[in-house]
């Protein structure tokens, strides 16, 4: 059987340290004038992209060639898809071509456990739809525990449009299992149903959860997933949710701000803040890529696969 990365729930304790120390080694490797292992020479991997992505796209093709591995680019603009092909056709193309692992972002939650029973290969979830974004959970734990030392015991807010935000949801889950607290932020109507049984608290109020955070999480108001009207105005949703200077000046002294991009600046948070030294926004980026070759790497290269779930 194959390991599959779909879901932050698909990784223990164990499994989440695994991947956290291994992208430290990788790190070491990202540091040096060359930057490139042979760990997955010969073995290939497709990046299959049917939503917009800059970074998570360039982030994954940035790790497969720094092991070493074939890459192959497919969107969805350009292909057969736009003809209409089915995923399940895309598949087994992909399956015919011997594809050792399909890195799959797709609009529609659910895709990749659906793509994971088609192909041989591992899949790792870039991101479907609503639902889950892994490794962004892993690479957004990489950035607190290299700025804060530890995940175990961090205050974590994750604020803003968490009802369409998949980001929130895989860091939810990866955080709980690391032993983090984690409280989202957000109004009312941006946020799921059902969000009573995740693990974690619910506020309503941004000021009065600053004080006590170790971290912040911004999440991008997300308005090519809004079909009605979820807050009155951007300014309105600014003034309450933003993070500006003030409210950033209510955090304790070590905090950390994070976003994971794209960010709507003057939205979600301003420049003042997005630029400033307790910012990772761009560490998480270059962190991103020693995360997914850790990610790639335990999933491709046979004896530590079963650090991951059997899919
Ligand atoms: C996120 C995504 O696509 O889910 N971005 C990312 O992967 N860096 C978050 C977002 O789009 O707001």
């Amino acid at each position: 059987m194959i390991g599959h990365l779909l879901s932050a729930a698909d990784l223990d304790r164990d499994d989440a340290t695994l991947v956290l120390d291994t992208a430290a080694q990788m790190a070491a490797v990202s540091g040096r004038e060359v930057k490139k292992l042979p760990t997955l020479r010969g073995r290939t991997v497709v990046n299959l992209f049917y939503e917009d992505s800059t970074r998570t796209r360039i982030s994954f093709e940035a790790a497969a060639k720094r092991l070493s591995a074939d890459v192959i680019n497919f969107g969805a603009k350009g292909s057969s898809v736009s003809k209409g092909e089915s995923l399940k056709d895309t598949a087994l193309t992909l399956q015919a071509m011997g594809a050792d692992a399909v890195v799959i972002r797709h609009p529609a939650s659910g895709a990749p456990h659906r793509l994971a029973a088609w192909v041989a290969g591992s899949v790792v979830n870039a991101g479907d739809g609503t639902h889950e974004h892994p490794t962004q959970a892993l690479l957004d734990a990489y950035t607190m525990r290299s700025r804060l030392g530890r995940v175990d015991g961090l205050r974590v807010a994750i604020v803003g449009d968490v009802l369409h935000s998949r980001v929130a949801r895989s860091n939810v889950l990866l955080l709980a299992t690391l032993g983090a607290q984690v409280t989202l932020v957000a109004p009312p109507t941006l946020l799921p149903v059902g969000v009573d049984a995740w693990p974690s608290e619910v506020a309503y109020e941004l000021d009065p959860v600053l004080g006590k955070a170790d971290v912040v999480m911004m999440l991008r108001v997300q308005r090519e997933r809004m079909n009605q009207s979820f807050f009155p105005s951007a300014r309105e949703y600014s003034r309450r949710y933003g993070l500006d200077g003030r409210r950033m000046a209510l955090l304790p002294e070590h905090a950390i701000v994070m976003h994971p991009g794209p960010m709507n600046r003057g939205m979600e948070i301003t420049p003042q803040v997005a630029d400033s030294a307790r910012s990772t926004i761009v560490e998480q980026v270059t962190n991103g890529v020693s995360v997914r070759m850790a990610v790639l790497y335990l999933l491709l290269s046979g004896g530590t696969k079963e650090a991951f779930r059997e899919g």
